[in-house]
This record gives C-alpha cells, sequence and structure tokens, in this order.
C-alpha cells in the first residue's frame, strides 16, 4: 500500500484527490488548519474504503506548519510515495488593493510551503527511487495579470525546472493548471462568480481524474480540459504586450468580482 499526503485536503480540489486516491486504496495524510474537519473527512475515508487516513493540523502560511509537514515527509519509516501541494486561496482585489500582508502571506502558502515540502519529499524519494510530486498551479499562471498569476507561475517553472533536475531518478514532478473549479475558493475570498459563463467552470472529480492520468503519462504540466488547452494554446501565441491587455479587460467582464 502507498501512502499520499494532501494539502488542503478538506474542501475543493483537495478534497476531490483525497476521494480519488482513497479509493484507489491510497493510505492518506490530510493536511489543512481545521481539524475538525480534517478528522470528519479521515474518519469518512476511512469507513468508505478501509485505508488509513491520518490527520495533521498545520497552517502553511507559518514556519511552524510548514516545517510540522517537512518533518512528516523527511520519516522514511512511513513514507510519502505522493505528494499533492494543493493548498491555496486568492485575495480579493487588484494589485496595490490587497494589503501586502495578504500579498505576503499568498507567497508563503503558494511558494515558500511549495519549495520546502517538495524538497522533503523528494529527498526522500530519490532515495527510493520512485515517488510523485503534483504541485496545483493554474492557468492563470500562463496570462500577465495579477500576483496570484505570478505566484501559480513560479510554482509552474519551479516544477518544471525541478522535473528536469530529477528526470531519471524515478521521482515525477507535475504542475496542475486548473481552470475555474466550482469549490470554496471564490467564497472564501469574497469574489461572485455570476460574470464567469457556465462553460468555463470544471467538476473537480473530473480534474483530478485528468490529472492523475497525466501524471502517469509523465506530463509535468497538466491542463486537463480541453477548452483550457484551447484557449492557453491561443494564450501563448499571442504576444505579451497584447494579451496583458486582453485578460484585463476580459477578466474585468468575465472573471471574478
Ligand atoms: N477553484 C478554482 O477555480 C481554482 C483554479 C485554479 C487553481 N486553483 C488552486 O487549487 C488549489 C485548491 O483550491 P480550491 O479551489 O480547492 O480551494 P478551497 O475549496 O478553498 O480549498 C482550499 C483548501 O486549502 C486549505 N488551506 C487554505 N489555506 C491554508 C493554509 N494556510 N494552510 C493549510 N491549508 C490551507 C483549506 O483548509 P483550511 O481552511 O482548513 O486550512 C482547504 O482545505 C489552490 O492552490 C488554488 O489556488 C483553484
Amino acid at each position: 500500500m502507498t501512502t499520499a499526503l494532501i494539502t488542503g485536503s478538506t474542501a475543493g480540489i483537495g478534497a476531490a484527490f483525497a476521494r480519488r486516491l482513497a479509493g484507489d486504496g491510497h493510505n492518506l495524510v490530510l493536511v489543512a488548519r481545521d481539524t475538525t474537519r480534517l478528522r470528519e473527512q479521515a474518519t469518512e475515508l476511512h469507513d468508505r474504503h478501509g485505508i488509513e487516513a491520518e490527520v495533521l493540523t498545520a497552517d502553511l502560511s507559518t514556519d511552524a506548519g510548514i516545517e510540522a509537514v517537512e518533518k512528516r515527509l523527511s520519516n522514511r519509516r512511513d513514507a510519502v510515495d505522493l505528494l499533492i501541494n494543493n493548498a491555496g486561496f486568492g485575495n480579493k482585489g487588484r494589485y496595490l488593493e490587497v494589503p501586502m500582508a495578504d500579498e505576503l502571506t499568498m507567497l508563503k502558502v503558494h511558494c515558500e510551503a511549495v519549495l520546502r515540502l517538495t524538497s522533503a519529499a523528494v529527498e526522500s524519494m530519490r532515495e527510493r527511487g520512485r515517488g510523485g510530486v503534483v504541485n496545483v498551479a493554474s492557468v492563470a499562471a500562463f496570462l500577465p495579470r495579477g500576483t496570484y498569476g505570478a505566484s501559480k507561475a513560479w510554482v509552474v517553472q519551479f516544477t518544471q525546472g525541478a522535473a528536469k533536475d530529477l528526470a531519471g531518478s524515478g521521482v515525477r514532478l507535475m504542475a496542475l493548471c486548473p481552470g475555474f473549479v466550482r469549490t470554496e475558493f471564490h467564497e472564501r475570498a469574497g469574489m461572485g462568480t455570476s460574470n464567469i459563463p457556465n462553460w468555463m467552470w470544471l467538476d473537480a472529480d473530473k480534474l483530478v481524474a485528468a490529472a492523475l492520468a497525466d501524471l502517469a503519462r509523465g506530463r509535468t504540466v497538466s491542463i486537463p480540459d480541453p477548452r483550457y488547452k484551447a484557449l492557453m494554446g491561443v494564450a501563448k501565441l499571442t504576444p505579451r504586450s497584447l494579451l496583458g491587455g486582453v485578460t484585463s479587460r476580459t477578466g474585468r467582464k468575465y472573471g471574478p468580482q
């Protein structure tokens, strides 16, 4: 039996990973800040799928929280085979409207925690010659708009570089780049979503199935939906100067408010 550690496991995309991986027979280490919710999730997954689900309460915007998860990932006697760095959030408002403290918290959770947890996991996976890391980024990584997209661009760039450095080691790394997914994300950030057209919404369970298939294929970046693949294909061909204006206008019209 293998073990997967999922950060931000209690809601949205993380919860979909937990359901799918438990259904596939993996033991789980569930990480988030809300202990009550984590315990309920662990009990439900254990009862339904007969797997072991461990609870690890940690706030990844703090050094203590990151250290606790690093320590679990470095435990060679009870090794983690798959790490899903998924915890994340959005700040409401555009650049300069968001308090600097909130911007820095985002960088801590989206970048520093991802760097430190990936490194802790990969050190031990490399010794065993196998393992996988999925870093949840966003299609926002490919669009020059906002500090959220900038933090996710870091996730994509870091993951692709690390995957190259680890080629041949038996350890796979992949950046997962979803479009809009119906989760708690937008409500938590206080963002309205009524402007986002229905066709742009993805289902978290289908997203996770496509992501795991891409990981098995050895992809280092996964955009797991044909609609967003096409949109990002067009974005790649558009000059950055033009793209900035277009994404700013369409973002204001169709994006979260
Ligand atoms: N939903 C989308 O449209 C979308 C699109 C592209 C990318 N993404 C990315 O997908 C990932 C998951 O987002 P989601 O939509 O599933 O969000 P969500 O439904 O709001 O779930 C977020 C999860 O992260 C945990 N979390 C938040 N801050 C944390 C912290 N400081 N330390 C530890 N855990 C924390 C939350 O639990 P606690 O509150 O208990 O800690 C929760 O389990 C994020 O990285 C997000 O940027 C989302």
